[in-house]
């Protein structure tokens, strides 16, 4: 595997987070790849605004700028990962704001693509920041249940006025992410545990097993959609 960017690596050490140092930029199930998936349904293009909500070191939205020439926007609770990701590859392509999810300083009806992968989903602030024909490209747990959940789910986004253009369901894949990160925090435990101390390596350790949990139970679920403004 290539080291890290270095201004990856200052997060990594400077933090003691299992989902940095096992998951890397592209901080979400599928990671890049996934990316991707989203990218091609995404409808940006040169003129057009995306969003990258909760963005970490804004991954997606380098992606995007650098990829269809859209305008991107990364915004994170946390400005020490947006001026990391300010650092990496493309990161001057991208707008970087400190901002919560749940009150974005953007005008109605300003964004034509808006991303939360992995992260809160501003189920209001999305709404309200929409513009006419955007889209909504969701990396996020949903309902693994073959018993209404998952219809559920997308029947509440368009009940909002949201229409399903493409879904894939990613239960499988989280799955095994959450086990794999759950093997290497085990197999490595002397590395991490002097890195976060013990505390916290055995809180790190409880928090992937709960999720392998969850999971392998199927009362958890992930999946990836993305939804049309109508
Ligand atoms: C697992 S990371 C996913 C990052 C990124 N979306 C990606 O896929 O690479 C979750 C990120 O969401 C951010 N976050 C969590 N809650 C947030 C909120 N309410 N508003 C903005 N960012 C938030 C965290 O700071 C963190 O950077």
């Amino acid at each position: 595997m290539p080291a890290p960017h270095p201004a990856l690596q200052r997060l990594a050490d400077a933090y003691a987070a299992w989902w940095i140092d096992l998951l890397g930029e592209h901080n979400h199930v599928g990671g890049l790849e996934t990316t991707r998936w989203l990218l091609q349904r995404a409808g940006l293009a040169p003129g057009k605004v995306m969003l990258d909500a909760g963005a970490f070191v804004g991954a997606a939205a380098r992606l995007a700028a650098a990829e269809t020439g859209c305008r991107a926007i990364a915004a994170d609770l946390n400005p020490e990962f947006l001026a990391a990701g300010r650092e990496l590859p493309g990161g001057r392509a991208v707008q970087w704001v400190a901002a919560d999810s749940r009150r974005l300083p953007f005008r109605d009806a300003a964004i034509d693509s808006i991303w939360a992968l992995d992260t809160e989903v501003a189920y209001h602030e999305f709404n309200r920041i929409a513009a006419p024909g955007a889209t909504l490209c969701l990396c996020c747990e949903a309902p693994s249940d073959a018993r209404g959940g998952l219809d559920a789910f997308i029947d509440d986004w368009e009940q909002a006025g949201w229409l399903l253009a493409a879904h894939r369901p990613l239960s499988a894949e989280a799955a095994h992410t959450w086990r794999t990160a759950e093997a290497e925090l085990v197999r490595r435990r002397p590395y991490f545990e002097e890195r976060y101390g013990t505390r916290t390596y055995l809180r790190q350790l409880d928090l992937v097993a709960y999720l392998v949990q969850a999971y392998e139970r199927g009362e958890q679920g992930h999946a990836l959609f993305v939804f049309r403004r109508a």
